[in-house]
This record gives structure tokens, C-alpha cells and sequence, in this order.
């Protein structure tokens, strides 16, 4: 288990400037921080030429150690608005081993009023920020900001990017030398894109030769305020005397990038869907958005309340990391909706209902920040949520319940998505190089690229149909608020859940069927809900008078949720099946062997599936990382996660077992 990290603890000066009391150092020098920023990093790198220069559609990526305070990030930023045609995005990367908290954030910012307008929408979004890789989407998806909370040695290895331009601002070499190493410096080269170029505030001497070292031809450059020198530098090329890094496997290596018209069918509105289209969309593409109800979010999408859940792992696999980064960009996007109405961050209480979940549940508190979870005892887990309980519990603060079907919408609603309800694919075709959705005799709509979100559904599709996805029904339970049950003030769950009132009613859930494959709602499976309920609090039972309501006259809805067998979604460029056998049979006789055989993509042909039951937490994130790959982006997600959610993983694993 990794030790947690805490926040940036922080002095303020007389002057009213951060101090780091870890490193004993200044997070910038003076009041003329801005103007060092703006000559060391934004400067050296010649970024207002870069920016001036990008067309609609490119983009610069920008890599820097030492998130800090945002300063650099924020006045890179306030360049490219300047600078940037519309049309053109920013994207900036930065590990953080200790993010300052949001009040401290806040704080130090306020130094910059010419920052503000970008200043106030970093702050709108600085939440849910935990360990790993946190995706923040600003301005409407022009800028993209991903942090790498922890190490930088242990983040970076993890990244798959290309860099256009390095800050490096890790404190002072000399208070801080983890952060100036040989070994750092090599993960800086091999995410350099070609031509990168770097800057520093230093010019330590062992420093330059450990980066020149890497790869990168650095000068001494004149400095300014109290640096008599800095350097610059740029990337000139792997060494040669530095054995060059593994490559991807070629089954997850990046299909060749596309060019050409930025056109897409997205395949079903629901919460992947929806994501995937807002994803693109906000990337310039003009998508069309194919659904065969005549609304958005009919089908497991649809359900009144869903629960912002983390089933974490205390061992950081990639399912637990995919959570946490999934947990954070859903609950920031979020924030851009109705609270009340839309989404409520009101908490969510897991009970320690038994001897072993008690355990698990110690175990994850000590591997998690308090402020993503923490234990309570039986009277704190009654007063957080307002009513009798049994058992204490794990307690995640920023989490609550959504109405999905509002994040649906609100992805959903980008000029750049035309939406196309009634319209059932049923077939898909390649003619030239488009992707045609038909409906028997009817070409519904046609383009370069196509994305599967319906689901289970997508395995009617002959590209598709191999993929191991299955179907599990689930019935929730709607409620009518009462007086006494008004004091709910949290999510419970134990083996099922119960939110507070959103318009009145609250939401029970939910049954798991493995067998049944229709959709009306029955009477057992309410009463299945009603005895969740029992199990998470006889006074909630008693408070909604559960016991005195006529079962016949319950309500609800049920849908299907899709699963994959390792309970990962299935996200990313799909291949074709029979070439992809051929071209990787080998692994059949010897699992190690790596074929030097390109992976025979389907062209143009995409997956977002397989979202379980936490599709509120793992659907939006997915939209992301499945446009960066379409768009060649550095990837939301460490590689190993993105892999863990390959379609690929499961051809490779049945070759592997001599099963293709
Ligand atoms: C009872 C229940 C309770 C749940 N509770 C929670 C919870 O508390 N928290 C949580 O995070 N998750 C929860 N989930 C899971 C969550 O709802 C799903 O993970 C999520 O909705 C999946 O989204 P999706 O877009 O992949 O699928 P869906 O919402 O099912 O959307 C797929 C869409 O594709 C359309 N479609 C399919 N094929 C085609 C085609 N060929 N042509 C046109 N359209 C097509 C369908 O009509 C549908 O609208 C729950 C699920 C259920 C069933
Ligand atoms: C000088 S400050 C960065 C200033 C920042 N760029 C800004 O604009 O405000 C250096 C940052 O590096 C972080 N840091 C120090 N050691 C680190 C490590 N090993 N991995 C990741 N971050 C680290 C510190 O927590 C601190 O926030």
C-alpha cells in the first residue's frame, strides 16, 4: 500500500506569499513572479510564436514538474487566449506530489488579479483532486489540464504523452534533488515530442549535464530578479548510448493518426454516448448522435437517481485507479450542473455491515486522503446521515447521486452534436472511407469515424460481435419522500442504496438478475429492494412507512447493465477479429513473444462499452480518453489502465489461452 499524501502545507510571509515548509522553499520569488514565469517558461519556449501559430484544429501540449500553485499553467493560458486562433487547444500537463488545498489555492492566486478570469475557472473546478491522473476540461474544452497527483517519479513512467514544451519548477536542485535526477530527466525524453523544447529557472551545472545527458541540448541564457542565469533547451533525440524504452505491445499501440475530415456517428445516448460525443465535439468534431428512442438516457442512462459510488481497492489496481480519475472528472463536470435538481454532493455512506466489510473498509481508509474517504463510527455515521443506523461506515465527502439523464443532456447540448432520435442501427458498412450506419434499406448517416456506445447492444454488429459483454437486469424502486424521511441527508448504501428525495421521491436500488431479459418492472424484485432497505436502516424503513405501502402499487424502472468479465469498460480503437488472429498467432505457442505485425485496426471504428454498474463514475472519463485516442492526445489515464480497458485485451488473452 503507497503511504498517502497530504496537502501542500504551507507559511505565508509578511508579504503575503506561500512558502513550502516540506522544502523550506518559495513557490515563486517575489511580486515579480509573474514576470519570472513569463521570461523563464513562457518565454524561453517560445510560446506566444508556437501559439500565433497553430492552426484550428492543432494543438500545443505543454509538460511541467511542479504544479504548485498554477501559476505557470495559468499564465501559459492567459498567452494562448491571446495568441491562439479559436479553433486551436492548449493542453497542459503537471505532476503535483502535494496539491495545495482549495482555500490555500485560492489564497495564492488572489496575488494575480489580471489572472482572474482564468484563475476563477480553475478554482470552479479544483475538486475532487486525488491521487494519480485528474483530468480538469476548461473553457468549454479549449484548454485541457491533466495533473499527475503523486511522485514524479512514480507518475511520469505512467504517462503517454508528446510533449511540445517542458517547464521544469520543481523547487530549488538543492532543497529538492528528487526532482533533478538522471532518472527524471530520461522520462522527460522520452515523452519529448520531436523538436520539444525546455526551460528552467536554474542553471545548477549538474543539472544541465544531466539534461544534456537525456537528450536535450541546453544553454545558459541570461536570467532575471534574483537568477543571474537560466536555461533552455531543446530535445534533440534519444542518446545513443541509452538503451531506447520498451514500446507499446502493437495490439495497444496508437493507430496511425487520422487526417482529414473530423466527422463522426456516435451509436447510443446514453451516459457513454453522450460522453463520447461531448468529447469530440469539444475537439471541433461535428458528431451525429444515433438513438434509436425518441429521447437520451432511456435505458440504464435513465434511472431518476444514480449514486456516485467508489468500490475502491486498497492495492491500486487498475479498475481503483480508473475510479478515482473517473470519480474526479464526473464530479467536476457536475459542477456545471443544477445542484438540487441535477445532482446532489450530499455524500455518500458505505456501512460496515459485517465483520469483513469492516475490514476491507479499515484498510481502504488507510490507503486513501480523508478527504476522498474516511471511516466513521455508529454515532458519527448516524449524525452525517440523519437517521438510525446499525453499523458505521466509510464516508466520501464530494460524493452524492446524479440524475443521469441531466448529465446526458447537459453533454449533449454542444452545437457541434447533431441529434438524430429514432434512428436503430442495425448494420454498419465501410464503403471508402466511411463508416454507413443502416436500418435495413435505410442509410441512416455515414462518416469517417464511428463510435459503438449502445452497450450490449453493439454486439449485433458483425465488427463487434466477438466482444465478451453481458447483460445484468437491475430494478430500482421509486419512493415517496414523507416528513420523516426529510432528514436523510447523505447516500446509505450497505448491498443496496438509498438516496435523499430529489423532487420528492427517493430512489432504492437495486436488484441484480443474471437471467431475466425483460424490462417490467415486478413485484419480487421491489420487494428485493424493500428488504436493501431493511438491511440499511429499520428507522429509514420506519421513517417511509415501507411497511404499511401496498407492494402492488410500488414503482420503479429496470434496465440492463452491460459488464465485461474483468469489469472494466471497454474503451478505445477495435481491430478485425480474423486479421488479428492471423497476425498474432504465435502468442497461442508462446505467451512472451512480441510480433513485430502492426495490429490490423479497423479503421475509423471505436468502442465505449462495458460500464457495469458505476457507468456514472468510468462513462465520462472514458469519452476522453477514447478522443485521445481518435485525436493522438495524451492519454487521461495511466498507459496501464488505458490498456486494462483495451478491446484488444480480450483477443490477446484468448489467443493466449489457444482459444482463437
Ligand atoms: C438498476 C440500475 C442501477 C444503477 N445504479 C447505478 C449507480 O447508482 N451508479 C452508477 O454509476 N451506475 C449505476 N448503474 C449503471 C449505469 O446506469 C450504467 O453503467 C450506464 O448507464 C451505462 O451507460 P451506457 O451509455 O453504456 O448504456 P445505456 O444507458 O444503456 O445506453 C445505451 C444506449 O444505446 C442505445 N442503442 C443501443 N444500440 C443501439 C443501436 N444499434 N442503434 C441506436 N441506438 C442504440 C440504447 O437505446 C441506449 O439508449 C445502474 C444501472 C442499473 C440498470
Ligand atoms: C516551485 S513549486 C512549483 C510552482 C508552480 N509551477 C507554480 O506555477 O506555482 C514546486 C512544486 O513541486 C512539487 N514537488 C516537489 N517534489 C515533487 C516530487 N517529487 N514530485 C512531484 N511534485 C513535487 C512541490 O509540491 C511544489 O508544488
Amino acid at each position: 500500500m503507497k503511504p498517502v499524501l497530504p496537502h501542500a502545507q504551507l507559511d505565508w510571509d509578511d508579504q503575503g506569499l506561500p512558502r513550502s515548509r516540506v522544502f523550506d522553499d518559495v513557490y515563486f520569488s517575489d511580486l515579480s513572479g509573474l514576470d519570472e514565469t513569463r521570461y523563464v517558461f513562457l518565454e524561453q519556449n517560445a510560446l506566444r510564436e508556437r501559439f500565433a501559430a497553430l492552426p484550428a484544429g492543432g494543438r500545443l501540449v505543454i509538460g511541467e514538474t511542479g504544479f504548485g500553485t498554477g501559476l505557470n499553467f495559468l499564465c501559459a493560458w492567459q498567452l494562448f487566449e491571446q495568441h491562439a486562433v479559436a479553433g486551436a487547444r492548449l493542453h497542459f500537463v503537471s505532476v503535483e506530489k502535494y496539491p495545495l488545498s482549495a482555500p490555500d489555492l485560492q489564497r495564492a492566486l488572489a496575488l494575480w488579479p489580471e489572472l482572474k478570469p482564468f484563475t476563477d475557472q480553475l478554482l470552479a473546478q479544483y475538486v475532487g483532486i486525488h491521487q494519480g491522473f485528474q483530468r480538469l476540461v476548461l473553457d468549454n474544452g479549449r484548454v485541457t489540464l491533466t495533473l499527475l497527483i503523486g511522485d514524479a517519479l512514480e507518475q511520469l513512467p505512467q504517462l503517454d504523452a508528446q510533449i511540445d514544451a517542458w517547464f521544469l519548477d520543481g523547487f530549488a536542485p538543492a532543497k529538492n534533488p528528487d526532482m533533478w535526477t538522471a532518472e527524471l530527466f530520461t522520462e522527460l525524453a522520452r515523452l519529448a515530442a520531436p523538436g520539444s523544447t525546455i526551460s528552467t529557472f536554474t542553471s545548477t551545472g549538474w543539472v544541465r549535464r544531466l539534461l544534456n545527458a537525456a537528450g536535450f541540448k541546453m544553454k545558459r541564457t541570461p536570467g532575471i530578479g534574483h537568477k543571474w542565469e537560466i536555461l533552455r533547451g531543446v530535445f534533440l533525440g534519444w542518446p545513443e548510448e541509452v538503451p531506447t524504452p520498451a514500446a507499446a505491445k502493437p495490439w495497444f499501440a496508437r493507430p496511425t493518426p487520422r487526417t482529414g475530415e473530423r466527422r463522426a456517428l456516435v451509436i447510443g445516448a446514453g451516459l457513454a454516448g453522450c460522453a463520447t460525443a461531448a468529447s469530440l465535439a469539444a475537439r471541433g468534431w461535428q458528431v451525429s448522435l444515433l438513438e434509436r428512442h425518441h429521447a437520451l438516457a432511456q435505458e440504464a442512462s435513465g434511472n431518476p437517481q444514480g449514486v456516485l459510488y467508489l468500490k475502491l481497492s486498497a492495492h491500486g489496481t487498475a479498475l481503483s485507479q480508473l475510479i478515482v480519475s473517473g470519480f474526479g472528472h464526473t464530479r467536476r463536470l457536475l459542477e456545471h450542473l443544477h445542484r438540487g435538481v441535477d445532482w446532489d454532493d450530499c455524500g455518500v455512506l458505505q456501512l460496515a455491515f459485517n465483520a469483513k466489510e469492516a475490514e476491507r473498509q479499515a484498510q481502504l481508509a488507510s490507503a486513501f486522503a480523508p478527504d476522498l474517504v474516511h471511516l466513521l463510527d455508529q454515532p458519527q455515521a448516524e449524525a452525517q446521515a440523519g437517521i438510525a443506523l446499525e453499523h458505521g461506515g466509510l464516508f466520501f465527502p464530494e460524493g452524492g447521486w446524479v440524475h443521469p439523464p441531466a448529465l446526458c443532456h447537459w453533454q449533449a447540448s454542444s452545437a457541434n452534436i447533431q441529434w438524430l432520435p429514432h434512428r436503430d442501427v442495425l448494420e454498419l458498412r465501410k464503403v471508402d472511407d466511411q463508416w454507413q450506419a443502416w436500418d435495413g434499406d435505410d442509410l441512416l448517416a455515414s462518416a469517417p469515424v464511428v463510435i459503438l456506445a449502445g452497450a450490449a447492444e453493439i454486439k449485433r454488429f458483425a465488427q463487434s460481435a466477438e466482444l465478451p459483454l453481458k447483460r445484468i437486469r437491475g430494478q430500482i424502486t421509486r419512493l415517496a419522500q414523507t416528513p420523516e424521511s426529510q432528514s436523510l441527508a447523505t447516500v446509505v448504501c450497505a448491498e443496496g442504496y438509498v438516496a435523499p428525495a430529489r423532487q420528492g421521491e427517493h430512489t432504492l436500488g437495486a436488484s441484480f438478475n443474471f437471467k431475466s431479459d425483460d424490462l417490467t418492472p415486478t413485484l419480487a424484485e421491489h420487494l428485493g429492494n424493500l428488504a436493501l432497505l431493511e438491511e440499511i436502516s429499520p428507522d429509514l424503513t420506519t421513517r417511509l412507512h415501507a411497511q404499511e405501502l401496498d407492494p402492488q402499487q410500488l414503482e420503479g424502472r429496470a434496465a440492463f447493465r452491460c459488464t465485461s468479465p474483468d469489469y472494466l469498460p471497454i474503451v478505445g480503437p477495435l481491430a478485425e477479429q480474423a486479421a488479428f488472429a492471423d497476425a498474432y498467432a504465435v502468442l497461442s505457442k508462446d505467451a512472451r513473444q512480441v510480433p513485430d505485425t502492426p495490429c490490423p485496426w479497423l479503421e475509423g471504428f471505436y468502442v465505449n462499452s462495458g460500464h457495469g454498474s458505476r457507468g456514472l463514475i468510468t462513462a465520462p472519463l472514458s469519452g476522453e480518453l477514447l478522443a485521445a485516442w481518435i485525436e493522438n492526445e495524451p492519454l487521461p489515464l495511466p498507459r496501464a489502465v488505458a490498456e486494462a480497458c483495451h478491446p484488444n485485451r480480450f483477443a490477446v488473452r484468448q489467443l493466449i489461452r489457444g482459444k482463437i
